[in-house]
């Protein structure tokens, strides 16, 4: 069954007289026995922070999206993709993170995991097979973002998997980008699929969300278990908000990406653009790895201006009518960031001026095309660039 069939039907009620079409909220912290026994003989759910029916709908769905044998709901995407570090490494520890990653796992890697005696070693998004060299005796996990969500490099996860099979080291895949559509880490042979379902699940810009989806149930286990330990809780009403994402979803991305591929191609052609960096692009430098390992794009790429001021910058991205300035993708609204002040790399991109991400929405593509060329007009470039 196709995608967009599966998620027009999954986790929803049993169709009887009068059902809803989606499941009930059930607001509840509280639950409630008649049975005294039924509190402690292991048969029950019996705490709210435990969860309720349309949370299990809702891991159903993200199960069927990646194939995991299990998933658990974060508050957002930040807290799923420190959760599947902390369930797997303890004191001592020495873990890979790409370079290309999101700055805030960053943050949480180079500050509270660094505090309870774990090392991060942050890798180049290009290593492959490579990255056997980097593991030690004591290297307890990989982190991945392919693409990296602000610079767009694809990294080989089979030969990355391979190297990590061979150590016993465990795979994570930030795959927010791909939604889930285009690119399927586990069937590739990692062992956790994280997302951060604030972007295309949400859809609206209204909330945060996040998943964490295993391979086997022995991870998904173990990852339910730091997840209890930590306290870690979702609201129901995100909970069928982010369900309710699922529906359109196929609908939603596939325009999406077709909008973005437009809206590159466009860009590529510009003569105040230095480079379009969009994975499904020939000029991608991992176009190949793109083309062997995906399915598709997404709404989100980056353009690399040509030489000019800061100031010359922040006033194109000010002119833009469409295109707001938020951190953010996925959503029906398109937005747009400078990247420069955030990009915190080990290993210099050198992109030779300044990165530019935009995230397309829903509008129309000839719409966009002109709301950038009218910002772009008046862009002054560098006279030597
Ligand atoms: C690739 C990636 N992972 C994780 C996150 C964090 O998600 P959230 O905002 O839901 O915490 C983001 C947010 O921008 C992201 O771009």
């Amino acid at each position: 069954m196709k995608k967009s069939t599966k998620f027009a039907h999954i986790g929803r009620p049993e169709i009887k007289a009068g059902a809803s079409v989606n499941p009930s909220v059930m607001r509840a912290s509280t639950l409630l026995f008649d049975k005294a026994d039924d509190l402690y003989n292991g048969k029950h759910r019996i705490y709210g922070r435990h969860g309720s029916p349309v949370h299990d709908a809702l891991k159903q769905a993200f199960c069927a999206l990646e194939n995991g044998a299990g998933c658990t709901l974060t508050p957002s995407g930040l807290s799923a993709n420190s959760l599947s570090i902390l369930a797997n490494v303890k004191a001592g520890d020495h873990i890979l993170v790409s370079d290309s990653s999101y700055g805030p796992i960053r943050n949480f890697c180079d500050t509270l995991l660094a505090k309870f005696g774990v090392e991060t070693e942050y890798y180049l998004p290009n290593i492959g097979g490579d990255i056997s060299g980097l593991i030690r005796k004591n290297t307890a996990c990989i982190l991945l973002e392919s693409p990296g969500s602000l610079s767009l490099e694809i990294q080989d996860l089979p030969a990355i998997v391979k190297a990590a099979r061979a150590h016993n080291v465990v795979t994570i895949v930030d795959n927010t980008w791909s939604a889930g559509l285009v690119y399927a880490p586990l069937d590739l042979g990692a062992d956790i699929s994280v997302h951060s379902a604030t972007k295309y699940f949400g859809g609206h810009g209204d909330l945060l969300f996040g998943a964490v989806i295993s391979r086997t149930k022995q991870l998904a286990r173990l990852v339910e278990k730091a997840a209890m330990a930590l306290g870690n809780s979702t609201s129901p009403d995100d909970a069928y908000q982010v369900l309710r994402g699922f529906r359109t979803l196929v609908t939603r991305c596939a325009q999406q990406e077709q909008t973005a591929l437009a809206l590159a191609k466009w860009f590529a052609k510009h003569d105040k653009i230095k480079r379009v960096i969009h994975p499904a692009l020939t000029s991608h430098p991992d176009h190949e790895l793109w083309k062997r390992d995906f399915t598709g794009s997404a709404c989100l790429f980056s353009i690399v201006l040509r030489p000019c001021d800061e100031a010359q910058v922040l006033a194109l991205l000010d002119r833009l009518k469409l295109f707001a300035k938020g951190f953010s993708f996925g959503g029906f609204e398109s937005l747009v960031i400078h990247c420069d002040p955030q990009l915190t790399r080990s290993h210099d991109p050198k992109f030779g001026g300044p990165l530019i991400r935009i995230a397309c929405g829903l509008e129309d593509i000839e719409d966009m095309k002109n709301d950038w060329g009218q910002a772009l007009e008046m862009l002054k470039i560098k006279e030597s660039a």
